[in-house]
């Protein structure tokens, strides 16, 4: 089989959604028998393993998505054959705290729940081609070139939220200027998407993009030296220095 998931929860649901939206068929895919598994694969047909033994014997690729604490004792004693591959999504969790338990090649992803929309940044280490089908099905592979470099860029599955949130606030104050609920949340949203698509899909060095919007004393300027002025990039910073610090905690 395909793929097998031990850890069927919020995000298996989405990447579930997403692999179904790519093309995988749902006979392909076996599901560990906890949390939301049953229901799905009773709504949708997916293979449910008795266990996670059976589930390991069945599958090539295996992904982990149980809860960080859960995650050695999800992997340990099962019958691990060589070069089978465990994709861990467990966030914090290290390649050396799984390897003790599963004599796999243990390669680390960070999706997002975008992956439903096949619009996930899927950061993958160390970048693996028995992987490759099933993070392009999510959306885009950030392969990273280290273990050190995978946790710093894990802030951006934080930074996601922190986006949504920026997002809320210019839906809210949109609506409070008499905004029709439904235009105002498409008029912050897409505007979000349009910055991202832009510093994500034109070659000219990031700054130059922002800069080519910035008339000297238009809005967009006076906006940014007003936040500037107020310290919110310095918080921002600060923000992703202080949760890269916890996630590096051991
Ligand atoms: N949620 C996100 O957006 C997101 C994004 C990136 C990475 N992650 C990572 O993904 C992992 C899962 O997060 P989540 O939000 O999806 O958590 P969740 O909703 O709590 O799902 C975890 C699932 O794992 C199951 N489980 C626990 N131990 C198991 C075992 N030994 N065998 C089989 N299933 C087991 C639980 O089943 P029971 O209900 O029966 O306990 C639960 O259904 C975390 O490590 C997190 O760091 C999450």
């Amino acid at each position: 089989m395909k793929l097998g998931i031990i850890g069927v929860g919020h995000l298996a649901a989405s990447i579930l959604t997403g692999l179904t939206r790519a093309g995988w068929s749902v006979g392909d895919i076996c599901l560990s028998p906890r949390g939301q598994a049953p229901d799905l694969a009773r709504q949708h047909g997916y293979v449910l393993a008795t266990d996670n033994a059976e589930l390991v014997q069945r599958c090539d690729l295996v992904l982990l998505a149980v809860r960080p604490a859960d995650a050695p004792a999800a992997v340990r004693g099962l019958n691990w054959r060589e070069g089978q591959v465990l994709l861990s999504a467990c966030a914090g969790v290290s390649r050396a705290a799984l390897a003790d338990a599963a004599p796999a090649q243990i390669v680390r992803i960070m999706p997002i729940t975008a992956s439903e929309l096949g619009a996930s940044p899927t950061l993958i280490f160390p970048p693996t081609k028995a992987a490759e089908d099933f993070v392009t099905a999510l959306g885009t592979a950030i392969e990273l070139d280290s273990e050190d470099q995978f946790n710093a860029a894990t802030i951006s599955a934080a930074v996601y939220g922190w986006a949504q949130q920026l997002i809320i606030d210019g839906a809210e104050w949109s609506i409070a200027q008499g905004l029709a609920p439904d235009t105002a949340r498409q008029l912050a949203a897409q505007t979000f998407v349009a910055a991202g698509r832009m510093q994500a899909e034109q070659d000219a060095p990031m700054r130059d993009i922002l800069s080519s919007l910035c008339t000297p004393g238009g809005i967009t300027q006076a906006g940014l030296d007003r936040l500037t002025s107020q310290g919110v990039s310095d918080a921002w910073r600060g923000t992703y220095d202080a949760i890269l610090a916890r996630l590096r905690q051991p």
